[in-house]
Order: C-alpha cells, then structure tokens, then sequence
C-alpha cells in the first residue's frame, strides 16, 4: 500500500483551484458568444455530448499513463469497477444524468441571458450547494458559516454584477428572458445535487477518482447522447453532428471538459462548499489584476462586493476544515 501522505499541498489546491476559475470563465465568456454570434448556429446538445467523450478521453489518457502505459492494466482495472461492480455503476448514473441536464440547461441559459444576469444568477448555487452538503452529507455548518455562505453569495453577486455590462433584461439578441431564467434555475439546482452527490460517492469508498470518472462520463455520454436524440436528431440528420463547429466551438469543448475534469479534481482534495469560495475569491483577484495591470475601472459595487468576499472567507474560517474525508457517523478509523 502507499504511505503517502494524507492530502495534497496548500500550493497544488490553489492551482487547481485557479485553473478552474479561468476555464470556467472564459467557458463562459466563450459559449455565450458562440451561442449569439450571427452566422450558422451549431446544435448546444452535441457539444454537451462532445465534452463527454472529450472528458472520457482525458480520463482514460490519465489512467494509463497512472498504469505507466500498460492498456491491459488499465482494461483489468475498468473491468473490475465497471463489469465487476454493477451497483457502484448504477449509483454513478444519478450525478451523471444530473450533470448532463445541467449542462443543457447551461447553454439554454446563457443563449437567452446577458452574460451578467447569468452569471448572479447562477452565483445561487453557493448556498444550494451549501444546504445540500448539510443535508446529503452529514456536515455540519455553524451559525457563522451560514452567515458567511449568504453574504460570499451577496458578495459575488455585487462584484459579477458589474463585469462589463450592467445586469439587464436587454440580451441584444432574441433570448427569451423567461425561458433564461427557468434553465438556469434548474442548472442551479442540478449543479448542487450533482456536485454533492458525487462528492458523496467519491469519498464514501476507495474507489479512485479516475475511476470514478470513467464510471461518470460513461453514463454521461449516454445520456447527453440521449439529449441530442430528443432535442436536435432531424437537424442533426439534415445537417450532420458537427454542424457549424467553428474553431471556437472546439475551444468551448476544449474548455468545458478541462473544467469538468478540474471540478472533479477540486471536490476531491477539497468540498464543493470550498470550491465555491475559491472561485469567488478568484474572480475578485482576477478583478483586481485587470485594475492594476489593464487600467480597468470599478466602481463602489466592486468594492463593496470584494470586501463582503474577503470578510466571508474569514467568516467561514477556510482553513481550519479538512474536507478530503466524510464525516463518519459510526466512528470510523
Ligand atoms: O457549475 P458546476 O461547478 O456545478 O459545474 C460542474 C461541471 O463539472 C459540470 O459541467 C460537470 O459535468 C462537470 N464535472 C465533471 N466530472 C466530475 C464532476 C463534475 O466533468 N467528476
């Protein structure tokens, strides 16, 4: 058996945890203006379906280079997990599907949504995911650090607020604002359920997360694949899978499985309640880099917004949890 340590290093979770930041926003950035930019519109199910295979890709490419290259060790390996333990597979599924509505319903939103207006209003997930990491996990969050997860969810409001455009109803394209909103509210939901029902079966057993990856993306392929057939099969007949796939689309894909894999990197070494204040203090540091270097300005809501972030990370006293195991109820090893 290893001896290694317990735990990664303070240094590699903050680089994944900065690395996730910048895909997930220029993910963002990039699938909105994809989704409105004139021209041929490529069909968002396909994409969510190629970002599976895309994440399988990476996944399989990480366990055989974990197995030094032997194809076979890692077949044995897959075999034993997959073939071997059905209802493992079977649980696996749940966060699967899960993610995969949630993926849809991203593109959904951000195609009817000004970049601001989904970004504040996807910021709902911290305390979703707060609320069902207590419930689903058996952590338990005091009095402070439920104060701390509404004001780093109000704080993060004020400071997305302001990126760029003001939040308004106004997209500058023909989205339907309605439609936006209940897609996203939906994304919200499924991200918090998903994230910590995979956090849940991640550290529940000894599984190892590429493992667990594999198990994921196998279900998620299929059903993102089912998410094509029910949504876009006639066009994708007529015009083929890969229609309107420009360079950017590719780097959408590029981008949105770099940033699952990341996801699933992060809840690993720490919890999805922490991944929601890194990305926040992340995107307050990235603000702050662009005053200082690219002259960009801010007005009080930043401000205000920056010092609720910061206050919040205090509040919920960051770094004193150690989040790599489940709390165990029968008084485990
Ligand atoms: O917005 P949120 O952080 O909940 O998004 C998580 C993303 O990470 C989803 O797109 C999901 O498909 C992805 N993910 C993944 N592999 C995991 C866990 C999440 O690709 N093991």
């Amino acid at each position: 058996g290893s001896t290694k340590k317990e735990g990664a290093s303070v240094i590699f979770k903050l680089y994944c945890l900065a690395v996730l930041t910048v895909m997930a926003a220029s993910y963002t950035v990039l699938m909105r203006y994809t989704r409105t930019v004139e021209g041929v519109r490529y069909y968002s199910t396909t994409t969510v379906f190629v970002t599976e295979c895309a994440k399988m890709f990476f996944t399989l490419c990480i366990l055989l280079k974990e197995h030094k290259g032997s194809i076979r060790k890692v077949s044995q390996e897959l075999k034993g997990n997959i073939i071997g333990k059905p209802t493992e597979m079977l649980k696996m599924s749940v966060p699967s599907i899960v993610y995969a509505i949630q993926n849809n319903m991203t593109f959904i939103g951000l195609s009817n949504l000004d970049a601001a207006t989904y970004q504040v209003t996807y910021q709902m997930k911290i305390p979703c995911t707060a609320l069902l990491s207590v419930m689903m996990l058996g952590r338990s969050l005091g009095g402070m650090q439920w104060i701390a997860v509404f004001v780093l969810t109000g704080g993060v409001i004020l400071v997305q607020g302001i990126g760029g455009e003001a939040v308004s109803h106004t997209s500058g394209t023909d989205g339907n604002y309605v439609v936006g909103l209940t897609a996203l509210t939906i994304a919200v939901f499924c991200s918090g359920f998903a994230g910590v029902y995979f956090e849940k079966l991640l550290k529940g057993s000894d599984t190892s997360l590429w493992v667990r990856n594999v198990q994921m993306y196998s279900w998620g392929m299929l059903s993102a694949f089912m998410g094509v057939v029910m949504h876009d099969w006639q066009n994708v007949r007529e015009n083929g899978f890969l229609y309107g796939y420009t360079p950017l689309v590719w780097l959408v894909v590029l981008l949105g499985s770099g940033g699952g894999i990341y996801t699933s990197i992060v809840v690993k070494y720490t919890d999805n309640i922490m991944k929601g204040f890194a990305a926040a203090a992340a995107i307050v540091l990235s603000t702050i880099a662009s005053i200082m270097f690219m002259g960009l300005v801010v007005g009080w809501m930043f401000v205000l917004g920056a010092s609720l972030v910061i206050a919040a990370i205090f509040m919920y006293g960051l770094p004193k949890t150690n989040t790599e195991r489940l709390p165990t109820k029968k008084g485990g090893t």
